[in-house]
């Protein structure tokens, strides 16, 4: 496969054109968050020395403050994404409000905005299990040259111009799509490359693994509950294998290589879900739409929900097109 040797950086300046806007931004933004995204990298993997270089809180042999890796990362990422004046606004998981980004000489110019989860799977961080970055840009509503607003920000995730993720596992993967199929990367670590590992990914129409906290059981809705023991049903086809990292990222990111469902329901306990919308939801529904899976709440399209606030947390059921469809069909009879 005589693409496989492409690096993303040759990949972004080729596929330029794909875009409808096409005027370069879009690239160097995703640039940019390539190169977050290795400076987080490096970070992540030096995390099972914090005996050593010492943990949050403490300052380090260095004499550097130690920073939860979460607030490290995004740090990283506004840092990178505003030096580069390349955005006009950032909301983050890890931010209460959104952040405004004047730019070259404060004429808020620049035509998009990016919202991330810097550190998704955060409780892993110390036990050495992989983690990752969600991310997703929108082209601002509101006219140029005036400061965004939140009108930006609580788009339906059916706006989005691109989203992807990055995994910091074995190897560490960025995803991403721009709309035109999903495609990944891989790094290599020794040279500080990404190279085109996964071309034009595609999500299983069926699979048979499911993903959920099955510790939430006795809080789930009837639907979940029954589709579960659907799963774990004698058939042909089944019992299916369950596999629950608690990284959104990684547990989607097996999904989409070998099919299945990830499902983190509402509960008694969270009446409206755990995962939120903006940061997670609508990206990975973005990416599993482009490769052929599918993302809903149990009822409605993830990408169809119009956001009335940032922080806004929503059921999510992700994955094989034909599972999530079962998963949605046990919903509805319930
Ligand atoms: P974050 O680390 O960004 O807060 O996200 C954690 C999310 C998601 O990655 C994961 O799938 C889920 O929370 C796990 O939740 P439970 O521990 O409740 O299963
Ligand atoms: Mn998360
Ligand atoms: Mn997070």
């Amino acid at each position: 496969m005589a693409n496989k040797n492409k690096t993303l950086g040759e990949f972004i300046i080729e596929n330029q054109t794909e875009f409808k806007y096409s005027s370069g931004e879009l690239s160097r933004l995703i640039n940019s968050i390539r190169l977050a995204a290795k400076v987080v990298n490096h970070e992540v993997n030096k995390a099972g020395l914090v005996d050593i270089l010492g943990t949050a809180g403490e300052t380090n042999v260095q004499g550097e403050d130690q920073q939860k890796l979460d607030i490290y990362a995004n740090d990283v990422f506004i840092k990178t994404l505003t030096n580069r004046e390349i955005v006009c606004g950032i909301a983050s998981e890890e931010e209460d409000d959104f952040i405004t980004i004047a730019g070259r000489n404060e004429k808020n110019d620049n035509k998009y905005i990016v919202l991330i989860d810097p550190l998704d799977g955060s409780s892993n961080i110390d036990v050495n299990v992989s983690v990752g970055t969600i991310f997703s840009i929108y082209r601002r509503i509101t006219p140029e040259g005036t400061p965004v607003t939140i009108d930006d920000f609580l788009q339906p995730g059916n706006k989005q111009v691109a989203a992807g993720y990055i995994v910091y596992g074995t190897s560490t993967m960025i995803v991403y799509s721009t709309g035109h199929g999903v495609n990944g990367f891989t790094l290599n670590p020794a040279i500080g490359t990404y190279y085109l590992s996964h071309p034009n990914m595609q999500f299983p129409e069926d699979g048979t693994i499911y993903s959920v906290n099955e510790g939430n059981y006795v809080h789930f809705p009837q639907g979940v509950k029954d589709y579960i023991k659907y799963c774990q049903k004698e058939e042909e086809d089944r019992p299916y294998t369950s596999r629950y990292i608690g990284s959104l990222v990684s547990d989607f990111h097996r999904n989409m290589i070998k099919g299945g469902i990830y499902m983190y329901p509402n509960t008694s306990k969270d009446p409206k879900g755990k995962l939120r919308l903006l940061y997670e939801c609508n990206p990975m529904a973005y990416i599993a739409e482009q490769s052929g899976g599918k993302a809903s709440d149990g009822f409605t399209r993830i990408l169809d929900i119009k956001p009335t606030e940032l922080h806004q947390r929503v059921p999510f059921f992700c994955g094989s097109k034909n599972m999530v469809a079962k998963a949605e069909s046990f919903m509805k009879k319930a």
